[in-house]
């Protein structure tokens, strides 16, 4: 819609600068086309009080439907993130060695078609290498743990791009959520192309390598990192579409306390990158002792590869030690920002929002320390994984509930 061009001025620059009479704010408050503006560039929900016909979309209604589609898209994600890691540790990942997007959503219905299937699987290094007494039956568990991630993987996809076009004509998106929807549905399609080009990178024949077939670490981390970013920001959107916004107290310890909130959930969303190093490389399995490994606080292979920064990424050692060393600043971090939290006076939800935040970063810690001791069973690595679905989703909700109020 446009505004009046002294309107618009003051609503983008601040009526201030344009104008000696009243705050721009006031303006905007007792003009109800400007706040009907608001309301569709998702900076209000003041759709009543402004005086606004609630069948005009986007409103505070259609906000809050966007945001329950939202966070029911991040739930899926976050399925689609635990199944994958069950797929990864019952090895199953390598098992279809193909990629069609519609031709292989029908699987296998004859003993015949089963039997060709599991042919295509013995001639890739996993079957030669390392399951070489495989059975029939046997192969077709892991198939279907592979094929049951990759057709969530195209629900997850639907859920994303139905519900935008439904939305987007219905006119329930402002220009703002327009972008991000698109982004979001973007995303999708490039988590589903980068897991096919994680999982060929254990179909290759490597004749150099004495080492197990297994995906690359770097790709592993790319497909849960992009994952964690489309589970992030899908969450984030949702909830501040829904989160009735709370009145936080106007002073600079909030600013503070808003800053080091922002540094402790990238902290936390570091942590969970170096644990997909972690697993892509079975680095759980070379020191199996805490807090020292082995007999020391410094392994004396840490730095063994050349170059130095090789060892980061690709020396089992290194990434472990680095886990451990991020895991425990997580949890300090988490920890310094609820005692600082203390001083300040928040209301309710934050706080509880912080607690919980804290007791999970705790659970994550000793999760983590189990899968080590136990030597990484899948029940508890798998825990351990979705353990930081659950800590990044209060870190967010933090945020959320922090985020800057617009007055
Ligand atoms: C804030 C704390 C932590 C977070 C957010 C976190 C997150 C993660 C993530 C995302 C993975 C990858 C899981 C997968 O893809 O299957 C992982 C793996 C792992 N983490 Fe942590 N972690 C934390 C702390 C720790 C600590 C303190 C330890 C042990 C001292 C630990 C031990 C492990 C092990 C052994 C694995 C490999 C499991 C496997 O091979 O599947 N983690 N972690």
């Amino acid at each position: 819609m446009l505004l009046p061009l002294n309107l618009r001025t003051a609503v983008l620059c601040g009526y201030r600068t344009v104008c000696h009479g009243p705050s721009w704010r006031t303006v905007v408050q007792h003009n109800p086309r400007c706040r009907l503006w608001l309301v569709r560039r998702g900076q209000s929900n003041a759709v009543s009080e402004a005086g606004v016909h609630p069948a005009t979309v986007p409103n505070a209604t259609t906000n809050r439907i966007v945001g329950r589609w939202l966070i029911a898209c991040s739930g899926m994600v976050a399925g689609a993130v635990v199944l994958g890691g069950v797929t990864r540790l019952t090895e199953s990942g390598l098992s279809m060695v193909d990629w069609h997007l519609i031709k292989e959503m029908k699987p296998p219905s004859s003993q015949a078609e089963w039997e060709a299937e599991f042919q295509k699987y013995q001639q890739f290094p996993e079957f030669k290498i390392l399951n070489h007494s495989m059975t029939l039956s046997e192969f077709k568990f892991i198939w279907y743990m592979e094929y049951s991630h990759r057709m969530w993987g195209r629900l997850v996809g639907l859920a994303y791009i139905l519900p935008t076009v439904y939305f987007w004509r219905r006119g329930y998106l402002n220009r703002g959520m327009k972008a991000c929807a698109l982004g979001l549905c973007g995303f999708v399609v490039f988590q589903g192309l980068l897991g096919w080009y994680m999982v060929k990178s254990g179909l290759e024949e490597k004749p150099e390598s004495y080492d197990v077939p297994r995906v690359s670490q770097y790709r592993l981390t790319a497909h849960l990192g992009s994952a964690l970013v489309l589970y992030c920001a899908s969450l984030w959107t949702g909830l501040t579409l829904m989160l009735p916004q709370q009145k936080l107290p106007n002073a600079q310890q909030i600013a503070w306390l808003r800053r080091f909130a922002h540094g402790t959930g990238g902290l936390v969303f570091l942590t969970a990158l170096s644990g997909a190093f972690v697993a892509g490389l079975d680095a759980g399995l070379v020191y199996n002792s805490f807090p020292k490994m082995g007999n020391y606080w410094i392994p004396d292979d840490l730095l063994s590869f050349s170059p130095t920064l090789k060892n980061f990424f690709e020396n089992p050692t290194t990434v472990q030690f680095d886990h451990r060393i991020l895991g425990i600043s997580s949890v300090t971090a988490i920890t310094a920002l609820c005692l600082y939290a203390r001083r300040i006076p928040l209301p309710g939800r934050t706080r509880l929002a912080l607690n919980s935040l804290l007791a999970m970063a705790y659970m994550q810690v000793g999760l983590g320390i189990c899968t080590l001791l136990f030597y990484v069973p899948t029940p508890l690595a798998a825990t351990h994984q979705s353990g930081s679905l659950a800590l990044l989703s209060l870190a967010i909700w933090v945020l959320a509930e922090l985020r800057k109020v617009a007055k």
